[in-house]
């Protein structure tokens, strides 16, 4: 938050936003009349929502007013249009992508927004998702790609110039930071390959905010689980030259009696395993570990955050390849808990390693109430496309706040039906259930066999097969992985109260 004039400001880029009132009017609390009067004579910028023009103020008629070297406009639209709270958050994360891309073509590395105060719009909202939408947008992954003089180097400052609640603004603002880096955080993991990101790296990350934030962190290798007879990761283990981990993450808080448990799939690369996926499209599985980093990214920036709720956060991690020892079409597994399954597809790899993780984390952390994240079904593609997540639940409370939550970070999620029509697929006649359920509603049948595993426990499950990548295409949303359901997770323990997830008061 800046203390000084907007007037003065300097530096390589100033934003200001432009609306139009209820009469059409231009309207900007920066610029003087005669300049909106200019504006509007120009008939390039009307100040429509998703609009903006890029002016260079020394050359014209601003160089007496502004010292900024360049001065974007951006549209807000009508201001009576932004009533539906929801649609204008979604427009100031969509402005703050193109302030992003504005930045990214022009290489510049510092920007100031200017948060206008409008009737009906307040600055607190203005200045969060602005701010969330820039740092989205601003996203590169560059890790990889040999060193270049001309690459754009990045984004290095965010600065805002509010007049009104500083402090509440800068609180705001800094909301939308903590989410939007952890969804970068998210991004940066799926942006690694099956060789750069293993169960290790994943191990390895949880250990270091472990520490760092003072979270206790557990990770479960190979012997624990054979002891613990966790017979589903172990099973998808079988392929690999890579030793499974089962990391657990705990953050604790004040004791205040409920336990929220996340669990998140962290499978680094997913070949199919016997039941071998088509060479086409192969290289995107290195994305099927997207659950796990979301769980992860989100408890770190909930501990940095200090909700006052605990979270515990599971990720059950390894590869699934096709190694001379793996699993088999046939073969029988014993779950965590004891619950036997008849493989019919090694490919439908994720509920194995997601039920021994649910059954555990619940029978050990009592939790008030479970959500797991994972790429776990391309029929969710199907159902959904690449807009909305899958979300199925056994709670009609929790579903709705997570729908609620995921509706404000335009992360939206579409609602699916359980029921026992839908398990009878999964009978087997050897074993308990069998892991496939066939074609139809393949992404309810999968989350039938993840139910199994949770009881009466208050539980959600978010099928994130469409949007962990290749989401809809938005100025803040990068091609490649997108970081969703991270700051959902975050937005709905913000918003926790006591019992507010299952409806049952503590
Ligand atoms: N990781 C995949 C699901 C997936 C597919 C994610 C496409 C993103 C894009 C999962 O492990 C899988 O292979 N599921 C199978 C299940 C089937 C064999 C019952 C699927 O969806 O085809
Ligand atoms: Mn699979
Ligand atoms: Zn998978």
């Amino acid at each position: 938050m800046s203390q000084k004039k907007v007037e003065e400001y300097s530096g390589p880029l100033l934003v200001l936003f432009v609306a139009r009132n209820t009469d059409g009017a231009l309207i900007c609390d920066t610029l003087p009349d005669s300049t909106l009067q200019w504006l509007e004579n120009l008939k390039e910028f009307t100040g429509k929502k998703e609009q903006s023009l890029l002016l260079y103020p020394e050359a014209g008629r601003l160089a007496s007013l502004l010292q900024c070297r360049r001065l974007l406009l951006l549209g807000l639209g009508e201001l009576s249009e932004a009533a539906q709270v929801d649609e204008t958050r979604e427009m100031l994360r969509v402005a703050g992508g193109t302030i992003a891309s504005q930045c990214r073509q022009n290489k510049i590395e510092t920007v100031a927004v200017c948060i206008p105060s409008f009737p009906g719009l307040d600055p607190e909202t203005v200045g969060e998702y602005v701010t969330e939408g820039t740092l989205l947008g601003a996203y590169q992954f560059l890790k990889y790609k040999k060193k270049d003089d001309d690459a754009y180097p990045g984004l290095k400052k965010l600065e805002l110039f509010s007049s009104s609640g500083r402090s509440k603004t800068g609180k705001a603002a800094d909301r939308g930071r903590s989410s939007a880096l952890a969804a970068c955080a998210a991004r940066d993991m799926a942006n690694e390959p099956g060789n750069g990101w293993t169960p290790r790296h994943f191990a390895k990350y949880a250990q270091k905010i472990g520490k760092e934030l003072q979270l206790h962190c557990t990770v479960l290798e190979k012997a624990d689980m054979v002891k613990l007879g966790m017979g589903g990761i172990l099973a998808v283990n079988k392929g690999s030259e890579e030793p499974p981990k089962l990391i657990v993450l705990e953050y604790n808080p004040q004791k205040n009696g409920e336990t929220v448990l996340l669990v998140g799939k962290g499978l680094t690369f997913d070949s199919g395993g016997i039941s071998l996926k088509p060479a086409q499209g192969m290289m995107d599985m290195k994305y099927d570990m997207c659950g796990g980093a979301a769980v992860l990214t989100a408890i770190e920036a909930i501990a940095r955050e200090k909700l006052p709720i605990r979270v515990v956060a599971l990720v059950p991690s390894t590869d699934n390849m096709a190694g001379g020892g793996a699993l088999k079409p046939g073969d029988i597994i014993t779950h965590y808990g004891g619950i036997t399954s008849e493989i019919e597809n090694t490919d439908a790899e994720g509920r194995l390693i997601l039920a021994d993780a649910l059954a555990y984390g619940i029978e050990k952390f009592k939790p008030t109430c479970v959500i797991d994240l994972a790429t776990l079904t391309g029929a969710v593609i199907i159902a959904l496309g690449h807009h909305y997540s899958g979300l199925l639940s056994n709670s009609d409370v929790l579903a709705e706040k997570l729908a609620e939550a995921g509706s404000i970070c335009g992360e939206p999620l579409w609602r699916l039906p359980l029921g026992k029509m839908y398990s009878k697929q999964l009978e087997s006649k050897v074993a308990d259930t069998k892991n496939t359920g066939g074609r139809p509603a393949g992404c309810i049948t999968a989350a039938e066999y993840l139910h199994q595993f949770v009881g009466e426990v208050p539980w959600a499950h978010l099928d994130i097969a469409g949007t962990a990548w290749d989401f809809t295409e938005k100025s803040y949303i990068p091609k490649g992985p997108s970081g969703v359901g991270v700051r959902t997770l975050i937005e709905l323990l913000r918003r926790w109260e006591q019992g507010a997830l299952t409806g049952v008061p503590a």
